[in-house]
């Protein structure tokens, strides 16, 4: 079913200019931005580094739109709650990073956010098929997490189809993330595999106009929304 689903559209400020960030996320609040992807790397789950627990704690003050922290970081489960208590609205976790999933999406849950599940490329959809029960997201990655600007896999067209299957099977009401090389020529057809979040980074704010970039990322959206 893809009829009545709300999408969103998700600028992820990991290609945005960090000097200027507050008037970056104005722009695509402007633009109909629904949730502000922040990504969260520790240089050791992934190869490279970027922001943490101050730098949402700032947002958080700074956007009206909900934070969703992308945590690509090892023990998730240490720091999961106080990227809540820093003011994220949903916070997802990687399965890869994570032997403690259910744990770790409670104590998000209990802390008052939406806990997500994020699943890399090459990781089987069976890694999750007990957890996603307890998830109200699952972020499908279609590029290898750590940067910005890759090229999408196409493979997780079908891995969203799928997963699509298996939430409407078991009537479960997780949303569908997804991350990684989203832009235009492409984000139709994500959201007719299933997708309800869209994560977007260098197709937004490495566009001369972030605000029209988004504005015309939602209107690739409308017949579905
Ligand atoms: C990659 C991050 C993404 C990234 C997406 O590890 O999780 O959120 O910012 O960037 P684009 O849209 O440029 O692929
Ligand atoms: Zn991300």
């Amino acid at each position: 079913m893809v009829s009545g689903r709300t999408i969103e559209i998700a600028p992820s400020i990991l290609s945005a200019d960090f000097a200027r960030l507050g008037e970056e996320i104005a722009a695509v609040e402007r633009g109909g931005a629904g949730i502000l992807h922040v990504d969260v790397m520790d240089g050791h789950f992934v190869p490279n580094i970027t922001i943490g627990l101050p730098v949402v704690k700032s947002l958080a003050a700074a956007t009206r739109l909900p934070i969703d922290a992308h945590l690509m970081i090892s023990e998730p489960g240490r720091y999961a709650e106080q990227f809540v208590a820093a003011g994220a609205k949903m916070v997802s976790v990687h399965v890869e990073a994570d032997p403690h999933l259910h744990r770790t999406l409670m104590a998000i849950k209990g802390a008052g956010a939406q806990a997500g599940i994020a699943i890399n490329p090459a990781t089987s959809l069976g890694e999750i098929e007990e957890a996603i029960g307890f998830a109200d997201y699952i972020l499908i990655m279609s590029v290898n997490p750590g940067f910005g600007g890759q090229r999408f896999i196409n493979p997780a067209l079908q891995k969203v189809r799928r997963l699509r299957q298996m939430l409407d099977e078991r009537r479960l009401n997780a949303k569908i993330e997804i991350d990684g090389g989203i832009d235009l020529n492409n984000i139709a057809e994500v959201v007719a595999a299933g997708a309800e979040i869209l994560v977007a980074g260098s197709a937004i704010f490495g566009a001369a106009d972030p605000q029209e970039a988004t504005r015309l990322m939602r209107e690739a959206t409308v017949e579905w929304v």
